[in-house]
């Protein structure tokens, strides 16, 4: 058995929850689109094809925003391929992902698939092959109200499709995907990138000051030019701009799980060392506005190969429609990690104010589907639906005190991670936690200094279940393998000063209570 002790003080808080951290992602990738979200000729499919079943177990995730339409995908993407009559719309080679893109789906469908599930859209625009005349042509095509060549094209092309004509409003777009890799098309030094987003920001706010806007950041942290790669860009393009992203995958690495489940140490670090780069240039540009974070795309990713169905091989596989890719089906371990990791963005809420956990459906997703079949949720579903649903409010600073566990990458490190919100109009505190630790329980004494808890509201637990191990997972045979089970470990001590929480080895648990 470990120990932890957490404080919690309902007058240290970090800031209000952002509601845009619970994002999702909808890349033109594999079956993302294609008999993921949409699927005409599907039983479920609804009036525009969009699957009912998949619709539903989106909108029971909470996902608030919704990147699209990607990804090193919009990197080669012209948005015009996919608006107006389908039977006009070009097919495509989509050099990214070497597959054929036929464009039956595009800008209207995604703007309307997202009204239906209660998303905001975050648009990327192509800043690989393309530039600032294209950005601005679609900013007004989406958000002109009319009696412009561009809002009059969207008006003709909605009535066609029999969806409202008003302006799609979007508020929240990104310029361009991860151009500071060698693989993106159109990839650029961050002197080219950072001049590029300047003027392209500048041409966009022209016809929408109301926009808000993401520049590129690095790929990852561990990117040769990470760091210096930020601080170019927002030199140029610092007033233009409202937030810089970041992405970050993560896996497990020749069976060190330990290490794997410390994965949300690194997500601090690097969320850290962006917001210092940001500030850095803040203050040498003399600036008075703040840049944030939009973490937008994020997950558990078997890039070498583990535990996946299928990887990208695909100029072997040849020219498909929409090939099975990147379908990493997500184990017991994998959930903890997500919970974790979500917990970190939480703990940086003050910064990151935007997160996109990519993608939505079956490329690296915690909703798989089948094409004609049935759609289901994998383990990862699980922490980010309670997350989403239940971290409302402020987010509180904690403070853990935890017994240790060593891992290769990391050192040592707390066994117990965890994040926590206080909804003051509510009268409710939600604590999420995990327990990292593979072969014992641990023991966790919640201190709620200045509250009082006086019912459990909620109470769960994702957890090996019965039979299983920590590699379990839910696949088409066994949908329901691993969810969440009530925790029943849980008690309300010292006249509700504070909680007990016992947590079985490898968990994740949220527990909300009442508090007066
Ligand atoms: O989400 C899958 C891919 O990962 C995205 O297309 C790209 O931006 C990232 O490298």
């Amino acid at each position: 058995m470990t120990h932890a002790r957490i404080t919690l003080d309902r007058d240290f808080t970090i800031a209000d929850v952002p509601t845009r951290l619970f994002g999702s992602f909808v890349e033109h990738m594999g079956r993302c689109v294609y008999t993921g979200i949409y699927e005409p000729g599907h039983p479920e499919a609804d009036d525009q094809g969009y699957r009912k079943d998949v619709m539903a177990l989106a909108k029971e995730l909470g996902a608030t925003v919704v990147r699209y339409p990607g990804g090193n995908f919009v990197s080669g993407y012209n948005w015009e391929d996919g608006v107006g009559p389908r039977e006009d719309r070009p097919v495509r080679i989509d050099g990214a992902w070497h597959t054929i893109e036929t464009n039956a789906f595009g800008l209207h469908e995604f703007v309307e698939w997202a009204r239906r599930a209660d998303m905001e859209v975050m648009e990327a625009i192509n800043l690989g092959t393309r530039g600032v005349d294209e950005a601005r042509a679609l900013v007004e095509y989406a958000n002109h109200p009319s009696g412009t060549y561009w809002s009059d094209l969207r008006r003709k092309n909605a009535a066609a499709m029999g969806t409202s004509e008003e302006p799609f409003g979007i508020k929240l777009w990104c310029l361009g995907n991860e151009l500071d890799g060698p693989w993106q098309i159109g990839h650029k030094t961050a002197e080219e990138y950072g001049r590029l987003a300047q003027e392209a920001a500048k041409a966009m706010k022209l016809v929408d000051p109301d926009i808000e806007l993401v520049a590129v950041g690095s790929s990852n942290r561990r990117m040769p030019t990470f760091g210096s790669w930020e601080h170019t860009v927002l030199t140029h393009a610092y007033e233009e701009v409202d937030y810089i992203s970041m992405h970050a995958y993560y896996q497990e690495h020749d069976g060190d799980a330990a290490s794997f489940l410390a994965e949300a140490v690194d997500m601090d670090g690097f969320i850290e060392g962006v917001v210092a780069t940001v500030d850095a240039v803040k203050a040498a540009g003399k600036h008075s506005k703040q840049i944030d974070i939009s973490f937008d795309e994020w997950n558990v990713w078997y890039q070498e190969g583990l535990d996946t169905e299928d990887q990208p091989d695909q100029v072997a596989k040849g020219w498909k429609t929409h090939p099975r890719l990147i379908e990493d089906r997500y184990s017991v371990t994998d959930a903890v990690v997500v919970g974790t990791l979500m917990h970190s963005l939480l703990r940086h809420g003050d910064r990151v104010r935007i997160a996109n956990q990519a993608q939505l459906v079956n490329v690296i997703a915690p909703i798989r589907s089948e094409e004609g079949g049935p759609a289901w949720r994998q383990t990862i579903f699980w922490p980010f639906a309670r997350i989403a649903e239940l971290a409302t409010g402020e987010i509180l600073r904690l403070a853990v005190q935890a017994d240790q566990v060593h891992t290769e990458r990391y050192g040592n490190v707390d066994v117990v991670d965890a994040a926590s919100t206080y909804d003051a109009e509510a009268g409710t505190v939600s604590i999420f936690v995990a327990n990292r630790g593979l072969d014992e329980d641990a023991e966790v004494t919640l201190d709620l200094r200045g509250l009082t808890a006086t019912e459990i509201l909620r109470a769960e637990v994702l957890r090996i279940p019965d039979g299983g191990d920590r590699h379990t997972a839910n696949d088409l045979q066994s949908q329901e393998a691993v969810g969440l089970v009530p925790l029943e470990s849980v008690s309300i001590a010292e006249g509700g000063a504070t909680l007990q929480i016992s947590l079985p080895a490898l968990s994740w648990a949220v527990v909300q209570v009442k508090v007066a």
